[in-house]
């Protein structure tokens, strides 16, 4: 069973449910979750990391959520190196704009970068097309932590 460590970009509150939801799911499925709200990078990265969960909206035109902004940035100046560690990531966003779901897909290319492996394949919601952000990440996750 693994330690996933779920780190929450939101402007609006909507990531913030969803990710409380994969900490439910993630519990019943035996898993050790742990939600770190506006996280640093010293909560993230250590010896002991095992999984990350990236659960982000996208703001602004394209942008990062201000309470994640923090985490990206120090990642990407400090470059760990991650080979040991595993992550997926649920990107939330609308269509409409024209940066669909940007800061997922940022998130995403940086952990690869810091030679994280990918987990399965990113959750892309849209706001135009999912009434139940929640629904679709907990039929996600349910594949997603069988391959942990
Ligand atoms: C001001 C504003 C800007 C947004 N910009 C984008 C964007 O560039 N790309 C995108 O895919 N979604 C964008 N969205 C949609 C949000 O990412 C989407 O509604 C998401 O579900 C919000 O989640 P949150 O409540 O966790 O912040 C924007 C929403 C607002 C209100």
């Amino acid at each position: 069973m693994a330690g996933v460590r779920i780190v929450v970009g939101t402007v609006y509150g909507t990531a913030t449910e969803v990710a409380y939801g994969c900490v439910r799911q993630l519990t019943e499925l035996g898993h050790h979750p742990a939600l770190l709200k506006s996280a640093d990078y010293g909560q993230l990265v250590d010896d002991a990391l095992d999984v990350v969960l990236v659960i982000t909206s996208t703001t602004g035109d394209g942008e990062i959520p201000d309470d994640i902004l923090p985490l990206y940035e120090a990642l990407e100046q400090r470059m760990p190196a991650l080979s040991q560690a595993r992550f997926g990531v649920i990107a939330l966003g609308d269509s409409g704009y024209e940066n669909f779901a940007e800061a997922g897909v940022q998130f995403a290319a940086l952990l690869q970068r810091t030679q994280a492996v990918a987990v399965g394949e990113p959750l892309f919601i849209d706001a135009c097309e999912t009434a139940d952000p929640e629904e679709a990440a907990a039929l996600w996750l349910d594949e997603w932590a069988a391959l942990l």
